[in-house]
């Protein structure tokens, strides 16, 4: 008898499902420890304009699929085909995108890492605005064994989350970071055990979701345009922003409902 057939292994692909408030996107390719493909980082800047567009969503999760892992950075075994010669430009394109697509988004973004958060997927979770991982996770960025050029752009979103000793130190040694010392250096926001994982996240997007959107909107462009541009940072945008929440239907909302004592019911406008 012959013997059954192998399952079938998914194929690398990004997922985004919305649940309520919150939208997950999902890095599937759990034969190389969801490792990113070409076709992977490709999909994450439409998986991400179309939550911005979801007037439902207030917030988007990013994930690796499984508990095994976020992320093992960028599939190694596509190396030879995608990061020579021009096609080294397309790859790089895809992921200047695709890290565009989620530092640019103007909703809160929040990482939930299991387990590896290597490379291209630790790119991927500094580019969120917080990141909670369980105790399993372990954090590197291998370049310097692999020989890669770390892309100055991929070093921006790490400055922001921590100090150019630490970058240097992570960049530099290549090695890998346990959970606990992640947590100590601000690399993470919060450490909890596996089990617990899911529902941290769940109550954090609870909180953030129960929120005034434009209030996290004009919040969220102060921190990122001041971080980013200290010197010339577009005031007038950001009080614009602010201005927006003063004339909205949620502020009267907010104000209202204190003073009845009850929850707030925004709808972002
Ligand atoms: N690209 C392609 N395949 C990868 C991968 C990557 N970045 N990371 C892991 N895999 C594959 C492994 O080759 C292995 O495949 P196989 O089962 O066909 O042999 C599978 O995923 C499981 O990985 P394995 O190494 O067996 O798991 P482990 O628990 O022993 O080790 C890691 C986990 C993450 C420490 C190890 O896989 C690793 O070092 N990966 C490379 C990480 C890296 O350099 N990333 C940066 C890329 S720029």
């Amino acid at each position: 008898m012959s013997p059954p057939p192998e399952p079938a292994r998914p194929s690398p692909r990004v997922d985004c499902a919305v649940d309520g408030a919150v939208a997950t996107l999902s890095l599937v390719n759990p034969a190389r420890l969801n490792a990113m493909t070409a076709a992977m980082w490709a999909a994450i800047p439409a998986h991400v304009r179309s939550a911005e567009a979801d007037p439902a969503v207030r917030l988007l999760v990013v994930r690796g699929e499984g508990r095994r892992a976020f992320s093992a950075g960028a599939d190694i075994s596509e190396f030879e085909k995608s990061r020579t010669g021009d096609a080294a430009r397309h790859y790089n394109d895809l992921n200047h995108a695709a890290f565009a697509a989620l530092k640019g988004a103007s909703k809160p973004t929040l990482a939930m890492i299991h387990g590896p958060c290597l490379g291209g997927g630790l790119a991927i979770a500094a580019c969120c605005d917080l990141r909670i991982a369980d105790d399993t996770a372990a954090f590197a960025i291998p370049a310097a064994r692999l020989g890669i050029g770390y892309d100055p752009r991929w070093v921006r979103p790490l400055l922001e989350i921590l100090p150019p000793p630490r970058v240097k130190d992570i960049l530099f040694t290549a090695r890998r970071i346990p959970a606990a010392e992640a947590l100590a250096m601000g690399l993470v926001d919060r450490v909890v055990a596996t089990a617990s994982l899911e529902a941290t996240v769940a109550e954090i997007a609870r909180s953030i979701a129960a929120n005034a959107p434009l209030t996290l909107r004009a919040a969220k462009a102060a921190v990122d345009a001041l971080t980013r541009h200290p010197e010339s940072a577009d005031l007038a945008r950001l009080d614009r922003l602010v201005s927006d929440c003063f004339a909205s239907a949620d502020y009267a909302e907010g104000c209202r409902a204190f003073l009845e004592k009850r929850q707030p019911q925004f709808e972002g406008r």
